[in-house]
């Protein structure tokens, strides 16, 4: 499916694999070292397939989206080494983690490094609203997880903090490339509006999805990871079902979970719990309202390519299972 979306752009992909490889070289052995092992695995790229999918939709792919796709994929990298330090994680893709390797100063200091060279990218774009949005996704992402941090101090389960929070950490950077690509690709302002619109929604899915994985049903009769609810977040699935049952006791728990002490069987009873009350079939059902709106947007597209390509990209999206 990945391949069919990336069709319309394959070149261009190829191109920016050439210019992401080139922004990392470097004479520092180990920041050469930590930079080959985040970058060993190629991964989906799915946001540089956004920034060149909404160039595509809005008129080309230039060299100036190709920079944009390059330091947003940048930034994305320097944010997961913070995260990593931030969640005391040892592993990423299932590689050990930056921190895990060299420790937290290095991965911190390596995570400033990319971010200065995201920076430099971006700039090379010369166009000042793809400057200044980046500029605001940077914001975005910290104030979005000092904002988790803030919410698993608090008493309730909101489903608007929720969404507030996956909207910066997540959504933000998704927005950001669709409508880096839409402005470098020769968008108006409406056309602009319309893709940075659809780009919020696929990452508001991508993340949906993410935190559906922990409930994934093969990791209940199989090995449990429960990554999320051992590091104390509390994603849409349980917020749903604690909402909607009112249960006192699962509440109660629930809030040690967010303490990130709760043991395995906790973790597994709190899982089921959201299961059995609708939470998993209601984040399913969040994802393909947000994907409906998303496709009367795209319908109106004067590129068809670029249109299906993206309802593709979303569905991907929405249905991907690592
Ligand atoms: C992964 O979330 C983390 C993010 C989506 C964003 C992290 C952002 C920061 C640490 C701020 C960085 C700021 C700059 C300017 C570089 P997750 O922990 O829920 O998911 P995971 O399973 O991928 O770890
Ligand atoms: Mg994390």
């Amino acid at each position: 499916m990945l391949q069919e979306i990336q069709q319309p752009i394959v070149h261009d992909l190829e191109r920016y694999r050439a210019c992401f490889r080139s922004a990392l070289v470097c004479d520092n052995p180990l920041l050469s070292a930590a930079l080959r092992h985040v970058t060993q695995r190629e991964g989906k790229q799915m946001r540089p397939t956004l920034v060149m999918l909404c160039a595509l939709a809005a008129g080309a792919v230039t060299d100036a989206s190709l920079h944009a796709a390059v330091g947003l994929e940048l930034l994305h990298t320097a944010s997961l080494l913070h995260d990593d330090v931030l969640d005391e994680s040892d592993t990423r893709r299932g590689q050990p983690s930056v921190n895990a390797l060299w420790g937290n100063k290095a991965a911190v200091l390596v995570g400033d490094f990319l971010t200065s060279k995201a920076l430099q990218e971006v700039t090379a774009t010369d166009h000042p609203r793809v400057i200044a949005r980046t500029g605001w996704l940077g914001q975005q992402l910290a104030d979005g997880e000092l904002e988790q941090m803030a919410v698993m101090a608090e008493p309730d389960f909101r489903p608007d903090r929720y969404y507030s929070v996956i909207g910066k950490k997540t959504a933000s950077l998704f927005s950001t490339a669709a409508l880096a690509g839409a402005l470098l690709g020769g968008a108006n302002d409406e056309l602009a509006g319309r893709l940075e619109r659809v780009g919020h929604a696929i990452g508001l899915c991508f993340q949906l999805r993410d935190d559906l994985l922990d409930f994934d049903s093969s990791q209940l009769t199989g090995k449990p990871k429960f990554i999320d609810l051992r590091e104390g977040k509390v994603t849409l699935p349980l917020i749903y079902a604690l909402n909607t049952t009112g249960d006192v006791a699962m509440t109660k728990l629930a809030l040690h979970a967010r303490c990130g002490e709760a043991s395995d069987a906790e973790c597994r009873e709190l899982t089921s719990f959201a299961i059995d009350h609708g939470g998993v079939a209601h984040a399913e059902s969040e994802m393909q309202r947000l994907r409906d709106e998303a496709c009367a947007e795209l319908g109106t597209l004067a590129n068809d390519d670029a249109a299906r390509a993206l309802q593709r990209y979303f569905d991907f999206v929405i249905q991907r299972d690592l």
